[in-house]
Formats: structure tokens, C-alpha cells, sequence
């Protein structure tokens, strides 16, 4: 992030709050801070998780590349649903979580012109491709992205106006956790949206979508990519929930759940929640 960012995460000493300066005033969030006056979030000790992380250091140059081919083009379409469940609460700030390269970061600000938006990885390789995508944008000054586990997000309470995850929920070691932490720095009732992958399983069309998971994803993701991770993204979607078991999920951490909605003939569901804590 430059220096000039106003959401930058600036240098500081470890435990330090972690300032992002607000432009204009468009925090509608009746928490009493002046128009104006920094947002003060506080930062936990980083908790970095190896993992993940370091797998999609490694896949990062070639992610977005890949993510088009395997998702036959439709991720971006799914993106856009998933921006678009969070009107009209887009005032802002907008917290995405395991932002990756940053896709749904630059979506949320395009679609949203007033709100900041904030983007929070493990993966530093994916947030670096990330940063070259704002600055071609010229999005750096509204979207800050920082290195923070979705497991201990180091926001205050109700920082955000809203809170979302792509294709990363999967990838979280303890899920309640990392989905109580989205409810947790979400205004009470604002959107927390969740778009994940999960094996097809309802639908004429769903044995085709299962295939094109277990026999095409781990192959064409090998041969692209030089490198196994692709066959993690098999399995992890089929050990991912069935949508009610997930929707349950999301209710047990403090979030209620508005609609489910099943996108590519099942490869994919929005899970469109509020805050409730
Ligand atoms: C499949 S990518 C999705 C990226 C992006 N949301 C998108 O729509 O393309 C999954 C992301 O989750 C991140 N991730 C994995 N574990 C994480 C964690 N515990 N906290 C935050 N991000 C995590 C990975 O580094 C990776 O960038």
C-alpha cells in the first residue's frame, strides 16, 4: 500500500491501533465519532496461518488466470450477485475477507462509489497481485488491502457496514470462527454474505458440474499451474457442508441467514446473512 493510502495500515509497533483515516463522511454507522474523525480499529497481535496462505503464495501469479478457465468464466458473474447483496447498506466501510487477489474489493468499490473497503488475506503473494490491481484501477486511495486471519480479525466491534467472503470460507481452519469474526465486526444487522464453492448435488445438470470438479478442475489446474494445489481445491469442495448445513453454520455464529441461492447448478451458493450480534 503507498503512503498516501487513506486506508493505509501504517508502520507501528506490534499491538499498536491500527488507524484508517475516513475522507468524506460517509460512516452513517450512529456510533457517535464525529464526521471526519479516524477510525480507530484496534489490531490483535498478527496470527498469521501458514497454510493456506503459503499455498496461495505459490498459485498467485497465475490465480485469476486459472480461476476464468476452471470456473468455465462464471466466478465473475457470481461476484457480481455477491456485490450486489449487500445494497443498500454500501455506505460503508466494507470489509472483504481471504480477498485474494482483490476481485470483490475492486467490485465493492466500483458498485458502491462512496464506501472505503477494506480486503484482509493470509496471503501476501495474492495481496501483492492484488495492490497492482487497485493501482491499475486507481482504486488505491478507497480500497486498503492488509495481511489479517479471518480466524482473529484485528477490527473493532461494528466496524463494518457489511462483510463478505469469495471462495475463501473453505479454505478457513476453524470456520465458526472465522465466520463469528465477520458477524462480530459487522454492524448489527448489516449484510454478511458468503459465496462458496460445494459439491453439485441437486439438479439434472449436477452430475456434468460434478465431473467438471473431480475430472477436469485437478487436471487442467495441474497442467497450468506445474503444481498439485488444484487437487486441495477438489477435495476441500467436496468436504465442504451441503447448503443447510452450512446456513446452519452461519446461524450458530450469530448471523441470520435471509436467503440461500444456488449458482451453476449448484457448484456454487450465495449464503446472503445480517449481523446479529
Ligand atoms: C480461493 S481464494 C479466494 C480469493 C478471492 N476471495 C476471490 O474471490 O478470488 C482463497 C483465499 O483465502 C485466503 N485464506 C486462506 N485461509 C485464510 C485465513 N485463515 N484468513 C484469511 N484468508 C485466508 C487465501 O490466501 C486465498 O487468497
Amino acid at each position: 500500500m503507498s503512503d498516501t493510502s487513506p486506508l493505509e495500515a501504517r508502520r507501528r509497533p506490534a499491538g499498536a491501533p491500527l488507524v484508517i483515516e475516513e475522507a468524506a463522511p460517509t460512516l452513517a454507522d450512529g456510533s457517535g465519532r464525529p464526521a471526519g474523525a479516524p477510525l480507530v480499529i484496534e489490531e490483535a497481535a498478527p496470527t498469521l496461518a501458514d497454510g493456506s496462505g503459503r499455498m496461495f503464495d505459490r498459485i498467485a501469479p497465475r490465480y485469476d488466470l486459472l480461476n476464468r478457465i476452471l470456473s468455465l468464466g462464471l466466478d465473475h458473474g457470481w461476484r457480481k450477485k455477491l456485490v450486489r447483496a449487500l445494497a443498500p447498506a454500501a455506505a460503508g466501510p466494507l470489509l472483504d475477507v481471504a480477498t485474494g487477489t482483490a476481485d470483490v474489493a475492486l467490485a465493492l468499490a466500483r458498485a458502491y462509489e462512496t464506501a472505503r473497503v477494506v480486503g484482509v488475506d493470509t496471503s501476501t503473494g495474492m495481496l501483492a497481485v492484488g495492490r497492482d490491481k487497485l493501482r491499475d484501477a486507481g482504486l488505491e486511495e478507497r480500497i486498503g488491502l492488509l495481511p489479517a486471519d479471518a480466524q482473529a480479525l484485528p477490527f473493532e466491534d461494528a466496524s463494518f457496514a457489511a462483510a463478505t467472503i469469495a471462495f475463501g470460507i473453505r479454505n478457513v481452519p476453524d470456520r465458526a470462527r472465522g465466520l463469528a469474526e465477520m458477524c462480530r465486526v459487522t454492524k448489527r444487522g448489516g449484510p454478511v454474505v458468503v459465496l462458496e464453492l460445494g459439491e453439485p448435488r441437486a439438479g439434472v445438470l449436477a452430475p456434468f458440474a460434478r465431473a467438471h470438479l473431480h475430472a477436469v478442475v485437478p487436471r487442467v489446474g495441474a497442467w497450468l499451474s506445474g503444481a498439485d494445489e488444484y487437487r486441495y481445491l477438489e477435495a476441500s469442495v467436496a468436504r465442504f457442508p451441503a447448503p443447510e448445513e452450512f446456513a446452519s453454520q452461519m446461524r450458530a455464529a450469530g448471523i441470520a441467514i435471509e436467503r440461500v441461492e444456488s449458482l451453476g447448478f449448484g457448484a456454487a451458493h450465495l449464503y446472503v446473512g445480517r449481523a446479529r450480534a
